[in-house]
């Protein structure tokens, strides 16, 4: 079994679009917050083989800017997850020595999610192991606007705007680009996610339902992605 690739092919940055949940529940008869819940125990071994596979930053999106239009007892049991998973969980991220940063506006997230989101960055701040972004209450055009209008209001001349810098105008300008995108549940759409960041990434999309995608699925995509051939409009 693959463990570690040639360090030429391995994907350095994997962001990964966790869909299903909903479907999941369905299918057993159960609420939609026992398919979300059912969605967070997979972190955990996703994270370890994200680190056992060579990956250096990992992008989860957990709440888009349009997922506010969903019923408000599942937006409410999301926001409570998230502030229950970042309880239980950021004291063993830390231990193993992931940094977690979080991309997305925080305005409208409740208070408790804000501070916890804001506990966690600060207690892993210095860690060095793995870099786990949450996109939470992200939305790719929304980051794009943002970062015009901070240009903006910076008082950049049309001049100065050129890929680099907006890029350095980012929710998070350091994050490498990314080079590889997993989607659960089949769909073939992007839905919002990180727009700037795609230009170059390849895609593995399964038919997994989020709560069943296992390690042994996260390594097929890193096979995967180690066998195609990357022209990033070259020849
Ligand atoms: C998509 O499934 C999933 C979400 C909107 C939420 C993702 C959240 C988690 C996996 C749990 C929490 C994550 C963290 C980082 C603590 P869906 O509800 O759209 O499924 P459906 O398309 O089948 O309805």
């Amino acid at each position: 079994m693959l463990t570690r690739l040639d360090p030429g092919q391995k994907p350095r940055h994997v962001a990964v679009i966790m869909d299903g949940n909903g479907r999941w529940a369905q299918r057993r008869w159960l609420p939609r917050a026992a398919g979300h819940r059912a969605g967070v125990a997979v972190l955990e071994p996703l994270i370890e083989v994200a680190g056992e596979t060579g990956v250096e930053t990992l992008t989860l999106y957990a709440f888009s800017t349009e997922n506010w239009a969903r019923p408000e007892d599942e937006v409410g049991t999301l926001m409570q997850l998230f502030l229950e998973t970042a309880r239980a969980k950021v004291p063993q991220l830390n231990e193993r020595g992931a940094r977690l940063r979080f991309l997305g506006r925080r305005d409208r997230l409740p208070a408790s999610v804000r501070s916890a989101i804001e506990e966690a960055e600060e207690l892993t701040a210095a860690n060095g192991q793995l870099d786990l972004y949450i996109a939470l209450n992200y939305g790719g055009r929304s980051e794009l606007v943002d970062a015009a209008r901070r240009m903006i209001s910076d008082g950049l001349a049309p001049e100065e705007v050129d890929e680099q810098t907006f890029a350095s105008y980012l929710y998070a300008p350091e994050v490498p680009e990314i080079d590889l995108v997993i989607r659960t549940s089949g769909e073939l759409r992007v839905s919002n996610f990180l727009l700037w960041q795609i230009a170059y990434a390849e895609f593995y999309v399964t038919d997994t339902l989020w709560p069943d995608f296992s390690p042994e699925e996260f390594r097929r995509a890193v096979e995967s992605f180690a066998s195609r051939s990357r022209r990033r409009g070259g020849v």
